[in-house]
């Protein structure tokens, strides 16, 4: 099923995950699976650029690819000390973490922590968007623990100019399992979308329209489809566990195909030892991101599978990782055929 002329302007982006969608997994897969609408990088902490951080922004290594750097804190000082040094990058946009829900983030107040204490982060959106170079987008959960901090929340990105607003509608206590809370973004889509009236909220009359991308748990084209049924005014997806448990994700929401060339995911993994192996010159540290990877892609395979992907969690080897890789890809394909 093509989809209609107005959802064709669906835009999707991926979503920032630590350790997994750094650049060499956004290039393998844009150059495997077509090009995303943006790239979320995973969080950068702290005031200055890690390593690590510097080589995953660094622009020769993300050429051609809309990315936007996700910078975690909760002191003004040092995000506005890392939006300049991305703006001598080029970089225009940088998005605000707002909702890791990990306890060693959350006890530090920074993350989904952050929204425990609303005025400190109304007097941090002050000074950020008073005196940030770049546009301020926002990815946030609704809370910490009750669906009612939602309403405080939301009034405070209604006072400033968000660039737009990627909501997960968990709270942190909900991590990465908990039930969506349909209702918390069905109230922002109305006052942030819709400008319309949700339930006499104070000061919901003066909500900015703010653009929304929804994220959480699309990981098929079944979900994709519910979110546009329900919510067809929203036009932005961020896809992050679905894409990692199934490449062809996107492609196959936007065209309503399902056909699997598997050789592209073949193609996809190979470029991405590759990389690994470039990029950390050691067999181990590749082995490791490469199980990693496997931990999404095998949630897609059926028992024929279990067989293969015990061998790659087994390996000890890279070879004895392509033997297992080998087995696992036939159990997809065998799997995808069904
Ligand atoms: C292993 C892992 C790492 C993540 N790292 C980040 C991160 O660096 N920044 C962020 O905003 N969210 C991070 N997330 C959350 C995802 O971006 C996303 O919000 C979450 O997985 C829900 O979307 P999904 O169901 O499409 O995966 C991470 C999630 C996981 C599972």
């Amino acid at each position: 099923m093509q989809e209609t002329q107005e959802q064709r302007q669906m835009q999707f982006y991926m979503a920032p995950m630590e350790g997994l969608t750094g650049y060499v997994f956004r290039n393998a897969h844009a150059r495997f699976f077509g090009k995303l609408d943006k790239y979320f990088t995973p969080f950068i902490a702290g005031s200055g650029l890690s390593h690590r951080e510097l080589h995953d922004v660094l622009p020769e290594h993300n050429r051609d690819l809309p990315v936007v750097p996700q910078i975690m804190t909760n002191r003004a000082a040092d995000f506005l000390a890392v939006a300049k040094r991305l703006e001598e990058f080029g970089y225009r946009e940088v998005n605000l973490n707002l909702g890791c829900p990990s306890g060693t983030v959350v006890s530090k107040g920074r993350g989904a922590g952050f929204l425990k204490d609303p005025e400190a982060l109304e007097r941090f959106f002050e000074a950020i968007y008073d005196a940030c170079p770049l546009r301020i987008s926002v990815k946030t959960r609704i809370g910490v623990s009750d669906a009612e901090e939602w309403e405080r929340i939301r009034a405070i990105y209604a006072r400033f100019p968000v660039e737009e607003l990627i909501i997960h509608p968990r709270l942190q206590k909900d991590f990465y399992k908990g039930p969506i809370r349909w209702d918390a973004f069905a109230r922002a889509v109305s006052c942030f979308n819709d400008n319309r009236d949700c339930n006499g909220f104070k000061g919901c009359d003066d909500f900015k329209k703010t653009p929304l991308c929804y994220n959480g748990d699309v990981h098929s084209v079944a979900a994709y489809r519910q979110l546009r049924e329900q919510y067809p005014q929203v036009d932005r997806v961020m896809l992050g566990r679905g894409i990692l448990m199934d490449p062809f994700l996107v492609q196959h929401c936007q065209s309503g195909e399902s056909d699997y060339a598997l050789e592209r995911l073949r193609d996809m993994l190979q470029t991405l030892l590759q990389e690994y192996r470039r990029e950390m010159g050691n067999d181990t540290h590749t082995l490791y991101k490469m199980k990693e990877i496997w931990t999404y892609l095998g949630l897609r395979i059926a028992d024929n599978g279990t067989k293969a992907l015990k061998k790659i969690k087994k390996a000890r080897t890279l070879e004895e990782y392509r033997i297992g890789a080998a087995e696992a890809l036939r159990a997809w394909e065998e799997t995808c055929a069904e």
